[in-house]
Formats: C-alpha cells, structure tokens, sequence
C-alpha cells in the first residue's frame, strides 16, 4: 500500500485528533520530510487536511472524500477485510458489481462504491439520478439460498438495515415504503435495487448485489422528481457518508445472514409508511385499489379491496395522502 494511502488510513481512523509528523513518520517507518509530501499529495488530490507547525495533521471536518481507506477505518471490526472497491464515478455500481462478479472477482460481502454514478439504475427500467456527493454503494451477497421465500426477503431486509442506520446516526425518522423506498415525510431519500446472479442449469439464484441510493445532501433534482425526492441534510453533514455506508453494510450483512429468521419484520412493520393507508397498483395491467392491512413475514402487503384480500408481492403502490395527493 502507498503511503498516501497508509497516511490517510492513520487520519481517517483518528478522526477529530490532530497527529504529529514525527508521530505518522514513527508509526509507518518513514521520514518527516516522506510524511510531509504525502501530506500535500493527498491535499492536491482534494483531501482537505489541517496542517498547523506545531501540532501536525488531522482530517478537517467537512472533509468526505470516499475512499477504500475513509470506509475501512469506519467498518466495524468484524468487517475490516471486507472486499472494497471506491470509484469517483462509475455507470452504475450494480452493473460494475454484475461484471466483476462474472469475473470471478468479487466474494461474499464485496462493497462497491462511488461518488457518482453516470448511469445509475433504478427499478423499473428507471434511471436513478446519482449526481456527485451521494451514496451509490451496493453489496454482494454470495449464498445458496433453497427457499424462493427467502430471496423475497432480502430487499425488506435492506429497507430495514438502511432505516435503521439512518435512525441510528442522524435520528432522522425515516419510513419504509413497500417494497424498498425510503421516505422521510412524504419524499422519497432513498431507493434500493437488488439483483440476482441466476444458474440457468439449476434455475438457482447464488449471489445477490444489493444496490442502495441515497441522496446524502441537498441538489438540483431535475424537474420529474423535484417535488419527489428529499436529502437526508440540507447542508452541511453532521456525518461522513463513509460512517453511513459502514452503518449501512454491517446492518445489511447481519440481517441477512440468516433469512430465516424474520424477526427484522417486525421493524419493517413497525416503520412501515403504508399500513393503514389507501393504495393505488397496478394488478395484470389493470388499476386497483384498497387498504393496506398488514405485511407478512414474507415481505408480501395485504390489501383489503373491499370485496376480496389480495396479497402483493411485487410492484409498485402509490399511497393516498391527501384527497387528491398520492405519493
Ligand atoms: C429505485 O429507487 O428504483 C432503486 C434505485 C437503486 C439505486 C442504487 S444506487 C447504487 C446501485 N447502483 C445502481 O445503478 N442502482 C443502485
């Protein structure tokens, strides 16, 4: 490893402290004068680092460059030899994930992230607005799942694990719109798009990316979802985006280590935006609508359409708000 990048490894993970040349240069077995070039390297490259005579080095505050070294020195212990791979910008980091996967090159618990996305996916066939400074990140979870009941839960477990951390960190109140939106209020922060490797052969889906957005601080959003989409700050931060995305995986990856256990169901209901409301779908081409009664532990939403209760287990609803607003 270059030692940029040990150097920024050693700022990152002593956020908020100020470490001395002499204490960088000891620790990494180099020169005061090798510590101080890296130093303005990493400046020049954007890296806001305060440098004062006397004391020595230390991450401003505002600084959240995503790095390979930003989200190690955030993941929890468990989780410090995690496979990742940071881009600046990418197409999409679920197409970036499919492809290295195909490759062989990606084992269970890979993390793909970048600070852009060129052409992010949404569900759908949607594009996913992925301008500079959000969260594009997605997983790769590798394992032989049997049941076809599971494979519909990892989704909601994401909803889940990406609530819960946005809860955790910022106190956000943030709710999950079936199947796998983030709302806070009535806007949409956050969406999430899994996709599944198939085997043809045993028509067995083995590894999963589970690819997640956020929008983490205030921008233009174009004019089809401006009066849509919300960002978890309006301005300036109170939390890197690597300290979420690490929130984020470590929450993904226990959630879903053992799909059977469905007892994160219960928080998936428990902050459900749509229980109790009246929806709007779409069921074989035609428009329905009733009232959400409940979800099940399968992920599926039961619907009480006045004269029959149907149970969705894939698609996209629309909620009634207001007499005339439906988000
Ligand atoms: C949706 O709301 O329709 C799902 C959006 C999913 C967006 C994420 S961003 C990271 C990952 N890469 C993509 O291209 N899409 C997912």
């Amino acid at each position: 490893m270059s030692l940029k990048k040990r150097i920024l490894e050693q700022l990152e993970s002593h956020r908020g402290e100020t470490l001395s040349g002499q204490q960088l240069a000891d620790s990494l077995s180099v020169s005061r004068n090798s510590v101080w070039k890296a130093i303005k390297a990493l400046q020049g490259e954007g890296y806001s680092i305060e440098a004062s005579t006397n004391k020595g080095y230390a991450l401003a505050d505002g600084n959240d460059i995503l790095s390979e070294e930003s989200l190690r020195a955030n993941l929890h212990a468990k989780y410090k030899d995690a496979q990742i791979i940071a881009f600046k910008s990418v197409t999409s980091t679920n197409a970036e994930a499919m492809t290295r996967l195909m490759g062989g090159e990606l084992t269970h618990g890979a993390l793909i992230v970048s600070d852009e996305q060129t052409k992010g996916r949404g569900r759908m066939g949607k594009r996913f607005f992925s301008p500079k400074s959000g969260i594009y990140m997605s997983v790769c979870l590798c394992k032989s799942i049997e049941n076809m009941s599971d494979v519909m839960v990892i989704t909601p477990a994401a909803a889940v694990a990406v609530r819960r951390s946005i809860a955790a960190l910022t106190g956000a109140d943030a709710r999950i719109k079936w199947v796998n939106d983030i709302y806070i209020g009535k806007k949409k922060l956050c969406g999430i798009l899994t996709q599944a490797d198939i085997d043809f052969e045993s028509g067995k889906a083995g590894t999963f990316i589970v690819g997640i957005g956020i929008n983490f601080v205030n921008q233009d959003f174009p004019d089809d979802i401006k009066e849509r989409a919300c960002a978890l700050f309006e301005s300036s931060p109170t939390i890197t985006r690597s300290q979420l995305i690490a929130e984020i995986y470590k929450n993904l990856i226990e959630l879903t280590d053992d799909l059977t256990d469905r007892s994160f169901m219960e928080e998936y209901r428990r902050y459900s935006l749509v229980t109790g409301k009246e929806v709007s779908y779409l069921y074989n081409g035609e428009e329905k609508r009733g009232k959400v009664i409940d979800i099940d532990d399968g992920g599926g939403l039961i619907i009480d359409e006045g004269d029959n209760i149907r149970t969705l287990t894939c698609g996209e609803i629309s909620i009634r708000s207001t007499e005339n607003e439906w988000i």
